[in-house]
């Protein structure tokens, strides 16, 4: 079976998000689920990921394989690379430098225009790239989701038993764009309408895939569930509601963050020999230049600073931090409000507050793990993916139980969790309330009740976030679709 992974992001060599972390563990996780499995992955060659194959030594070759795309008036040709590594999926890389080698991944005007591109190049030439037609063409978010559009319509001839998954990984992004696009989308007009890609007029790419893909599926049960609901659907449940929609729970590359063999840590510990995280957490305290204070948890955040996150109510919190006691340590980018918030914080709570404002790797790996306990407040969460690397980690995760955070972290109250029953503090309302009684929770149990808390740890430690329930949940999903 072949399988190919459309997406706008790949760890390692571009993401801004778990996107990129999912669709670089997912293609090796199937290659490695069952012999005959054969998948491979598109992104298009950013600039960032030039610079991050140069990092590693590596030079893609070129297959020789070119799409010329209409553009309207315009003809725009790209150029397929691959990038073959032992043990991984290959991975091949659309190259148009007028499209990608450019700053930063989004955010330029043309981003519908760029995406239509990769989609329709990937479409044109998918039977060269895996050296047949791909049983699967799998799109992920709205960057790929002209993809399902265009299988079923215009490019079915091209591809007549090629099934297509559309993943919606976040549905905040939906890839709506001005109709004078659609001429250029290689769609039919009889795909624009109410139930497809029109959009109060406009494209809406998401949308029209979601209508148009064999199989949707989210990355947890429970944001499947939500999305269905006004409260989570933005403006889609309706459209939601009419389909089925799966929720495959994600995984996490064990290997990358495994505690016992990070590269990035000063200390190497596991499950059984937790002590040696101390060394790990007091790395991460020189850096902060503080004090060890043993009894007082360190709490930590590593995320993008949207409105999703919640990160707002953190910010209404730090000056309760003395009074837990407890400290902070924030990594993240993003709205220049919330940067804000936390650099002002940093600067008059310097005995509690630390704030890089960066997107760091090597520092997301010395924090997830140094840290006493890592927040995620979102308001709503798809999947995410550092409450998971944070358990693996044996750092007790505290959040708002919502999407995929409901789905990994299990909390039956503060005795049950004392007993190794559950594997962090979760609040069901995402308010300063809500979040402030977790933290004083998570405060208490970690100053009074060691006993306790390294019960959490070690029941965060001892489950199973490898990718291999969620690949062999895929597979059924893609068999059932060839069938
Ligand atoms: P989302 O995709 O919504 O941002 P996830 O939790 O699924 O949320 O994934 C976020 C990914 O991005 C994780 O790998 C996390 O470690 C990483 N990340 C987020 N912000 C930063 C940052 N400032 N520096 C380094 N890594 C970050
Ligand atoms: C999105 C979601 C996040 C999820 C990630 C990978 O960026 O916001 O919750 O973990 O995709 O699926």
């Amino acid at each position: 079976m072949r399988i190919l992974h459309v997406s706008s992001e790949c760890a390692p060599w571009a993401k801004t998000g778990g996107l990129g972390d999912v669709v670089g563990a997912l293609p090796d996780a199937l290659c490695r689920a069952k012999p005959g499995i054969e998948a491979a992955t598109v992104m298009p060659y950013y600039r960032a990921a030039k610079t991050a194959l140069a990092k590693q030594g590596l030079a893609p070759q070129d297959t020789g394989i070119v799409a010329d795309v209409s553009l309207g008036a315009a003809t725009a040709r790209v150029r397929f690379l691959r990038l073959d590594r032992r043990g991984r999926a290959p991975m091949l890389f659309a190259a148009n430098d007028a499209a990608f080698d450019r700053e930063g991944l989004y955010g330029h005007d043309d981003d519908a225009l760029r995406f239509m591109l990769l989609c329709k190049s990937v479409v044109g030439v998918a039977k060269a790239l895996m050296g047949g037609a791909p049983d699967v063409l799998h799109a992920h978010d709205w960057h790929a989701a002209l993809i399902p559009g265009l299988v079923a319509t215009n490019a079915r001839a091209l591809l007549p038993r090629t099934r297509t998954v559309l993943t919606l990984h976040n549905l905040a992004y939906q890839g709506v764009c001005s109709n004078e696009l659609f001429p250029i989308s290689g769609l039919p007009w009889d795909v624009f309408h109410l139930d497809a890609f029109e959009w109060y007029d406009q494209i809406n790419l998401l949308k029209g895939g979601i209508a148009l893909a064999d199989a949707v599926t989210t990355v947890s049960p429970t944001y499947a569930r939500e999305i269905k609901t006004p409260e989570f659907g933005s403006n889609l449940d309706g459209v939601l509601r009419r389909h089925e929609v799966y929720g495959l729970l994600n995984g996490i590359d064990t290997q990358e963050w495994d505690p016992a063999t990070d590269p990035h840590l000063a200390s190497h510990y596991d499950v059984d020999n937790l002590d040696a995280k101390r060394a790990v957490r007091a790395d991460l305290l020189r850096l902060c230049e503080w004090p060890e204070l043993p009894d007082v948890p360190l709490f930590g955040i590593v995320s993008r600073m949207t409105a999703q996150k919640g990160l707002d109510l953190v910010a209404s919190l730090v000056s309760e931090l003395h009074g837990l006691p407890a400290r902070l340590v924030v990594l993240g980018t993003g709205s220049p409000k919330l940067e804000e918030a936390f650099q002002l914080a940093a600067r008059h709570y310097t005995w509690n507050v630390r704030t890089d404002i960066a997107f760091d790797g090597p520092l997301s790996h010395k924090i997830i793990a140094g840290c006493d306990a890592l927040l995620v407040p979102s308001r709503f969460e798809p999947c995410g993916l550092t409450q998971m690397y944070a358990m693996r980690c044996g750092t007790v995760p505290i959040v708002h139980a919502t999407g995929g955070l409901a789905d990994t972290v299990h909390d039956p109250g503060d005795a049950a969790l004392a007993r190794g029953e559950g594997t962090g503090f979760a609040f069901k309302h995402p308010t300063v309330v809500g979040l402030r009684w977790a933290m004083g929770r998570a405060a208490k149990m970690y100053r009074k009740h060691p006993a306790g808390w390294r019960a959490i740890q070690q029941a965060g430690m001892r489950r199973d976030w490898s990718w291999t329930r969620s690949a062999g949940d895929y597979l059924k999903l893609y068999r059932a679709l060839c069938r």
